[in-house]
């Protein structure tokens, strides 16, 4: 590894030093400018980022990112210092600032170069506990990559990132963090729904980090483009960097990479399901080659259980809808293969087919295990998957709500289950509403007694009373876009303990029925 660092809690930033990794290992463009280029032969870019125009206002910040993960004291986040250092105005010693060339297929069709089209990667920092973030501002202007786009985001998409990645960690899911969220004053022209109504919005710069922002797409443009070389030194410095228990000398790395990689994909769109989480825009850029969840946009929380859940407005054909997700990560996995191919021998290749085959089987099997986790049952039985199935069923056809139909059926005790008393819990109530509601709970319950030991419930990872609802965010985010972000702090600090019943989360009516306004919210697509 090329990192050094040294110890530096509780002083300046500025004395923090990060390194650019990268910059060494890789061939990088030297081409000067952020001019909308195509690359070729590198895997970065050095690109400098441009300063959000100030006044510029720390609006969120993750107390435990900052402090955990960047050994930083978060009251040094208070500091003009910061504020330019997370909105691209400064840079910290020994940054080296890049944007990634990637390529992808969008929406099923290869897309060609896309890249980092608003974010700069600024450095690899090793921390006390010895982990390696990779930072990375997303916001902070154009770059070689940002085709048509201004390479800037706005408050409502980097409101969304910010509170959705920091809850899908305490979810317990794979994902992206948030450092910090800098709002400006400077003007960014937005036109919401596409429909032609052009407004201006204010910018904003998302501080986020992660193991590691490579993607299948990452690849994928270096086996378009016949760049074996590079692909396979690109193979060589994740599998050395972040699968350690793949051996270097090993001849078949690249299919046990492979296999990995498969595995823990279906691993993590088992538990995207598992909390109704769609993301919306599975293409193969954003899929992350650490099957950590990236790249937030138009993703949505489902509420009334429908596999045909939509969360990006305009994806008309329903091409990500949540239940497809599985289907779309074999096809993005499929793909990964195919950009995998010039560096596996033909029997490699065949093995990896083979791989691929057992995906659905891997996927089933998580998807069981997490759903029987969800109704608290501890062992495995025959007719689970037929239990499971019944109720979804029920539920799709009740429009019951996702989360808290789980959440009250693990809360409401086995007495009033018997009783069929569930007239209090709102949820549980409108699935009681199902002609066959009766006869499933018989099911259940049958299935109850049947357990070797009681039904329990992990209750510190398994369903959660409160997850980032749309319309949650919406009354946050038109707070933030008067300047208020008392909203976005209490969400922040609310889905930090989404297994916990709080006072405050109740009365803001987060476990609550959805109010009425909410069901025609339509996300926003612009970022
Ligand atoms: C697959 O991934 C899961 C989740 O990370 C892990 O627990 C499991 O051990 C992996 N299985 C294999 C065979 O690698
Ligand atoms: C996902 O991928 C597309 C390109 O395929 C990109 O434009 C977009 O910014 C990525 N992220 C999100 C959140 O949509
Ligand atoms: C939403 O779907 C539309 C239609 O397929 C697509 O063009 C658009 O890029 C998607 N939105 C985002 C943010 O990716
Ligand atoms: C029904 O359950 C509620 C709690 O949700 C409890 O207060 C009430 O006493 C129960 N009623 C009956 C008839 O058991």
């Amino acid at each position: 590894s090329c990192l050094l660092w040294q110890q530096h809690r509780n002083i300046n930033y500025e004395q923090t030093s990060i390194v650019s990794c990268f910059a060494e290992a890789f061939p990088v463009d030297d081409v000067d400018g952020n001019f909308v280029r195509t690359v070729k032969d590198c895997i970065f870019s050095k690109s400098i980022p441009t300063p959000l125009k100030g006044p510029l206002r720390l609006a969120a910040v993750s107390k435990e990112v900052v402090e955990e993960t960047l050994d930083l004291d978060v009251v040094l986040t208070q500091s003009e210092d910061f504020l330019q250092f997370a909105s691209g105005g400064k840079l910290m010693s020994g940054s080296v600032p890049l944007t990634h060339r990637y390529g992808g297929h969008q929406f099923g069709y290869w897309a060609g170069q896309l890249g980092d089209g608003r974010a700069h990667l600024l450095g690899q920092y090793l921390n006390r506990k010895g982990e390696t973030w990779e930072l990375q501002l997303k916001g902070s202007g154009k770059t070689p990559y940002s085709r048509s786009g201004d390479g800037r985001a706005v408050i409502r998409s980097s409101v969304r990132e910010f509170l959705c990645s920091e809850a899908m960690h305490f979810l317990g899911v794979p994902t992206s963090r948030a450092a910090s969220l800098i709002v400006s004053e400077e003007p960014v022209l937005r036109d919401q729904f596409y429909n032609g109504n052009v407004d201006t919005e204010r910018g904003a710069v998302v501080l986020r980090v992660a193991k590691s922002w490579f993607r299948f797409g990452s690849l994928e443009i270096l086996a378009k483009s016949g760049e074996t070389d590079l692909l396979r030194k690109l193979l060589d410095f994740v599998i050395e960097e972040h699968f350690p228990s793949i051996v270097s000398d090993d001849p078949d790395k690249y299919l046990v990479f492979y296999s990995t990689v498969v595995n823990e994909t279906a691993h993590l769109i088992g538990q995207w399901m598992s909390i109704g989480f769609a993301h919306g825009v599975c293409n193969t850029d954003n899929f992350s080659l650490l099957s950590i969840t990236i790249d937030y946009g138009p993703f949505g929380f489902m509420e009334a259980y429908d596999p045909n859940f939509v969360p990006n407005s305009s994806d008309d054909e329903g091409r990500y809808r949540i239940g497809a997700q599985a289907d779309v990560g074999l096809f993005n996995l499929q793909k990964l293969q195919e950009a995998l191919n010039p560096v596996l021998t033909q029997k490699q290749q065949r093995a990896a087919n083979m791989i691929l085959k057992g995906f659905t089987g891997i996927y089933q099997m998580r998807i069981q295990q997490l759903f029987r986790g969800k109704l608290g049952l501890r062992d495995e039985d025959e007719e689970d998957g037929l239990l499971i199935a019944l109720l979804l069923k029920m539920m799709e056809e009740t429009k019951s709500d996702f989360t808290m139909t789980f959440r009250q059926l693990s809360e409401a005790s086995q007495l009033q289950l018997h009783s069929r008393n569930v007239s209090q819990m709102w949820a549980l109530y409108d699935l009681s509403q199902h002609v066959h509601f009766s006869d499933w709970l018989r099911m259940y319950l049958l299935r109850i007694s049947r357990l070797k030991k009681s039904r329990s419930f992990n209750k510190k990872c398994v369903n959660p009373r409160y997850v980032l609802r749309n319309w949650m965010a919406e009354l946050a985010i038109r707070k933030a876009e008067k300047n208020d972000f008392s909203q976005v702090a209490m969400l922040h600090r609310i889905l930090a303990s989404p297994f916990v019943t709080q006072t405050t989360a109740e009365d803001a009516g987060y476990a609550s029925r959805p109010p009425r306004w909410s069901q025609r919210l339509k996300v926003s697509c612009s970022s």
